[in-house]
């Protein structure tokens, strides 16, 4: 396992995931528990950030203090299960901006197909860290970061729920300047591709769709 693979041990992103992957989650709770797992990723995510000092005038005095001193942030979901990932990363760092990357495994080939891709203007001089629940193949993971470095992108993490040890080894082949971020490392993937245990579909369990 590559030393740039963080898998967060922290007990409530554990309880929350076990959650998630209950059969019987409701969509609603499911949406929640996305978005509560992900706020406490982003906590976790952004740990490493630069600070600067400054000075503050307090009511009694100048305070020589930290603020976040490094590259702005932008979040790149990618469509359609990263965007529930999105608002909960955004309630600890609401200066991001954001960015879409559209892409869906093919059926046959459960190869990656770029379908739409929408990032802020300045994106190459942000840092840029993409959602995406599931890193199962890494073929949609690594596709992405692709993506983004033929855009001029330098410094990208990867934050995902729940990884298959093939999709880790995938993307940190393709990719090892790229640190990866998950809550759980599973076991394998199975015969379709879905990461066993896992918790199924995504994108279907985030939107109601199946
Ligand atoms: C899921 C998931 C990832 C991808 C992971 O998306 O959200 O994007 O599969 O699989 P991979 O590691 O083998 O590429 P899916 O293609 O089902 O699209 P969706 O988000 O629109 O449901
Ligand atoms: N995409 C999902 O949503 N779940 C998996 O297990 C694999 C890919």
């Amino acid at each position: 396992m590559s030393d740039n693979v963080f898998i967060f041990d922290h007990p409530l992103i554990q309880h929350k995931i076990s959650l998630l992957r209950d059969k019987l989650t409701t969509t609603k709770e499911f949406r929640e528990l996305v978005n509560e797992v992900s706020l406490l990723m982003a906590y976790e995510v952004t740990r490493s950030l630069p600070l600067k000092e400054i000075d503050i005038e307090t009511p009694i005095a100048v305070a020589r203090s930290k603020v976040l001193g490094g590259k702005k942030l932008a979040l790149v979901p990618i469509l359609r299960a990263g965007l529930g990932m999105v608002d909960g990363m955004l309630q600890l760092i609401p200066m991001a901006k954001v960015g879409h990357i559209g892409l869906y495994r093919d059926p046959e080939t459960r190869e990656p197909i770029e379908y739409y891709c929408k990032l802020p203007t300045d994106c190459a001089d942000r840092e840029v860290i993409i959602l995406d629940p599931m890193l199962a193949t890494g073929g949609s993971a690594s596709a992405a970061v692709s993506f983004l470095k033929q855009r001029g992108i330098t410094s990208i993490k990867f934050v995902c729920l729940i990884a298959a040890p093939e999709g880790v080894k995938r993307l940190t082949h393709d990719h090892p300047d790229v640190p990866v971020f998950c809550a759980a490392l599973d076991e394998k993937l199975n015969d379709h591709a879905y990461i066993v245990p896992g918790l199924g579909d995504a994108g279907d369990r985030l939107f109601g769709t199946k």
